[in-house]
């Protein structure tokens, strides 16, 4: 038995030497696992929009989340929540908005002008509420700007039209002269925009319009046919793709996109979201493990989407995205009339899926344009949480936060010797001399000792960070803001060796000096 399994914090289980099963002090069982990488073979770009966020007009994601007013006893810059610009800031590459379900009924001259004479429209999707299009086009890149995030704009297929969609398009890109580049400047930004990633709708196969694949294609095809670079940006037009790995969707859509070159669109967008079969601070063991269970069938419907894609795309022009996921747990009545609709806590399983999903994007980066997970504030799988003046970063904040180091670097393969479907998770990036780790334990009742053998590098030194909470429901609460926090974490490095113990449900990441 090596030494290190010996060393303070852990003691050898009784009678379990022999299959190098160890018991720390804290009573869970150590168990030795293997991971193999391989520096010199490479998947492909993490680019930063792999880390992707998503801003709808639902619940107070928008409203009391993001933006709290000018005149808000919370402290805001413009109206927006200083507390929330100041986390955000640097951490989210690429901010799609407005919709979602949203977006399919969204008029965006709604959102332009004098506040005072905008109109008190209908949210139909999201509870009848008045949406008093205080927050439009203006104040989402003034936010994108403050952030440092790339705007994302999902368009309305569903209750809008070609000509919509098109002014939308001029009114944001095309430098002055024209009435609606006039108007732009009247209201505010004599600038262009400069938009370049465009939604034409959202789950048209369902909130979008309920449509087919083939019915969307026609209507796709109509939308797009009018969009322009108007100035210096083309657009980067993005089609609704499956629900899941519905591969019937992408047939269909693709089947009645042939012979339409012109109006390709350069990306196609699914979905796919990981349902909880409880609320989400009371999941068992075992309903955490189903929920788990969702990013294998994510990674192989990334993987069966691209390679169908490939079969109508064979020039490689079209970029898969997967700009809505992340866990939906059952909702609390009454936090929902609190803090808005599809509110839910987010606990160190949250925390574990967000990496779990982390992970698979990392692996299938060569695969992947873009990434959203849903949505940034106060709804499904946030960034952070809001009641009144109080702004708390969750565990998913933390999971990318930590994790932030392996945006523009290279993918490489990185294997469990031994995987399971719900076991540990890798992912592994590297650029020039600076190699980035993310290992995951999922387990609610296993710590790992994990044993690494790197090829094609040398490693000379490293930094760990963990994120960890033996309690599955813990959270970092309106009351308990920072229960779980990234903790420095000791992660042992021999040249072609890294070693690391995971407790069990940990998150740890490690940034590795390559010599
Ligand atoms: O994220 C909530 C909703 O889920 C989005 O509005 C919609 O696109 C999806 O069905």
């Amino acid at each position: 038995m090596s030494k290190r399994f010996t060393r303070r914090g852990f003691m050898l289980g009784a009678g379990a030497a022999s299959a190098a099963i160890l018991t720390s002090r804290r009573g869970f069982s150590l168990e030795p696992a293997g991971v193999g990488i391989d520096a010199s073979k490479e998947i492909g770009l993490i680019r930063p929009e792999l880390h992707g966020q998503f801003a709808e007009h639902l619940g107070t994601c928008i409203y009391g989340g993001l933006w709290v007013g000018r005149n808000s006893p919370v402290p805001n810059i413009d109206g927006y929540r200083r507390q929330a610009v100041e986390y955000l800031k640097g951490l989210v590459p690429v901010l799609r908005w407005p919709g979602g379900c949203f977006a399919d009924d969204y008029h965006w001259r709604d959102g332009v002008g004098p506040v005072a004479r905008r109109p008190k429209t209908v949210n139909i999707s999201w509870g009848n509420n008045i949406e008093d299009n205080a927050f439009g086009t203006h104040e989402f890149i003034g936010l994108c700007r403050l952030i440092g995030a790339e705007p994302y704009f999902s368009a309305n297929v569903g209750s809008g039209t070609p000509e919509e969609m098109r002014d939308w398009m001029e009114y944001c890109n095309y430098p002055k002269g024209s009435s609606l580049s006039d108007m732009r400047t009247a209201n505010g930004s004599a600038e262009p925009f400069n938009v370049k990633y465009w939604g034409v709708g959202n789950e048209n196969w369902g909130c979008g319009g309920q449509m087919s694949g083939d019915e969307y294609a026609t209507q796709y095809r109509r939308f797009a046919n009018y969009a322009r670079a108007f100035g210096e940006t083309r657009p980067f037009l993005v089609a609704c793709g499956p629900n899941g790995n519905n591969q019937e969707w992408t047939r269909k859509f693709w089947g009645n996109m042939a012979g339409a070159r012109r109006s390709a669109p350069q990306g196609f967008a699914m979905h796919f979201y990981s349902n909880g079969l409880n609320v989400s601070t009371k999941f068992t063991p075992a309903e955490m493990e189903k929920q788990f269970s969702s990013f294998v069938e994510i990674e192989q419907a990334i993987v069966e989407q691209r390679a169908l894609l490939d079969t109508y795309d064979t020039q490689k022009q079209v970029g898969l995205l997967f700009d809505e996921w992340g866990v939906w747990d059952r909702m609390v009545p009454e936090e929902q009339t609190r803090y808005g609709r599809l509110f839910q806590q987010i606990t160190m399983r949250s925390a574990v899926a967000a990496a779990l999903g982390l992970n698979v994007i990392h692996r299938q980066a060569g695969k992947l344009l873009m990434t959203n997970i849903a949505q940034i504030v106060n709804v499904l799988h946030s960034l952070l949480l809001t009641d009144g003046p109080q702004c708390v970063r969750t565990t998913t904040y933390y999971v990318y936060e930590m994790t932030k180091a392996h945006l523009s670097q290279t993918a490489i393969a990185a294997t469990v010797e031994k995987p399971e479907p719900v076991g540990l998770s890798v992912s592994a990036s590297r650029k020039g001399g600076e190699l980035t780790l993310t290992l995951v334990n999922p387990k609610p009742d296993a710590g790992l000792t994990v044993n690494c053998s790197l090829a094609g590098a040398t490693a000379r030194s490293a930094t760990a960070r963990i994120l960890h909470d033996a309690d599955l429901n813990a959270a970092n609460t309106f009351a308990t803001p920072d229960r779980i926090l990234p903790r420095d974490h000791k992660i042992t490095v021999d040249g072609a060796r890294l070693v690391a113990d995971l407790p069990p449900l940990s998150v740890v990441t490690a940034v590795v000096r390559l010599g």
